[in-house]
């Protein structure tokens, strides 16, 4: 039984048959999947819960949900005895977000009979996430290779980051990123990144496109940065910047004012929308894929 739980588990020949399904999706591809899926989220989400579970249903997959609150888990059961019992209920796929790392992901969980998504794993893993910004990327670029992706912002946290940068070297990609000394891991170079900028007005000019990454309040244990309003000055993507930027993206939730400007979050050169949309056909991709 195959589960999605990080993507340093795929070869590229699978992410390349996720890409190409959700290709054939985009345009069209109809399919029914004769199955269950269970949503268990123990953090907050709108896009990731809600594509998964919206692209679950046209494909013929009957949803059903469960808070962390409503859980069990909050009178003491453990994650992986959560799973034995919803493969005890025989679910086919379970699509979890929880705050801690499932790292390493042992020997127990993966002779569950049961498909894993990982819709995030604390600063870990968000698989699902990394496959639609690289999707994007190609619709927009054809080819990966040699292409100069920035990262800025809180990398430390960012588990958006880690999937995406491996993804992205995968194919060719050069990763650089840029945020405050306090948000930057040591590890960069293990993680994929070619280059670590301070300044963000030296960095702009380096990169084909830009992802802005949310400052992780709920993961920052102390203050990182100042103050949101001399973090967005620093590192926002403000009017003057926009100039700058060749294309953006955000895996959103986006934060007005501290990540990016206002008026900027839609603007011509975001791809933020475009983003949310392909997450359907990605997420149909990866039903298809592990079945
Ligand atoms: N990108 C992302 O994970 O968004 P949600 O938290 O809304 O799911």
């Amino acid at each position: 039984m195959k589960s999605l739980i990080s993507v340093r588990d795929l070869k590229r020949e699978e992410v390349e048959e996720i890409l190409r399904l959700a290709r054939a999706y985009k345009e069209g591809r109809s399919k029914r999947i004769d199955a269950s899926a269970l949503f268990f989220f123990a953090e907050p989400s709108t896009r990731t819960r809600l594509s998964f579970e919206k692209s679950a249903r046209s494909l013929g997959i009957q949803t059903y949900n469960v808070t962390h609150s409503e859980s069990s888990s909050v009178k003491g059961e453990s994650f992986y005895d959560t799973l034995k019992t919803l493969e005890a209920l025989g679910y086919d796929y379970v699509v979890f977000r929880v705050p801690f790392v499932l790292f390493p992901y042992d020997e127990l969980t993966r002779s569950l009979n049961l498909r894993l998504i990982n819709a995030g794993d604390g600063t870990h893993q968000h698989p699902s996430q990394a496959l639609i910004d690289l999707f994007t990327l190609m619709e927009r670029f054809g080819e990966i290779k040699g292409l100069r992706v920035l990262y800025v912002g809180d990398i430390k946290h960012s588990r958006v980051f880690r999937s995406g940068a491996f993804l992205l070297r995968m194919f060719g990609a050069r990763v650089g990123v840029c945020g405050p000394a306090t948000l930057i891991p040591r590890n960069t170079e293990a993680l994929g990144v070619e280059k670590v900028f301070r300044e963000l007005d030296e960095a702009l000019p380096w990169a084909d496109v830009v992802v802005w990454l949310r400052l992780q309040k709920e993961r920052q244990k102390e203050n990182y940065v100042p103050s949101e309003r001399s973090y967005f000055k620093q590192f926002g993507l403000t009017k003057e910047r926009y100039e700058k930027v060749k294309l953006y993206m955000h895996p959103g939730p986006v934060n007005r004012n501290v990540d990016i400007d206002e008026e900027l979050v839609y603007a011509e050169k975001s791809l933020i929308y475009e983003q949310v949309k392909n997450g359907i056909h990605v997420r149909k991709a990866i039903y298809e894929f592990l079945w």
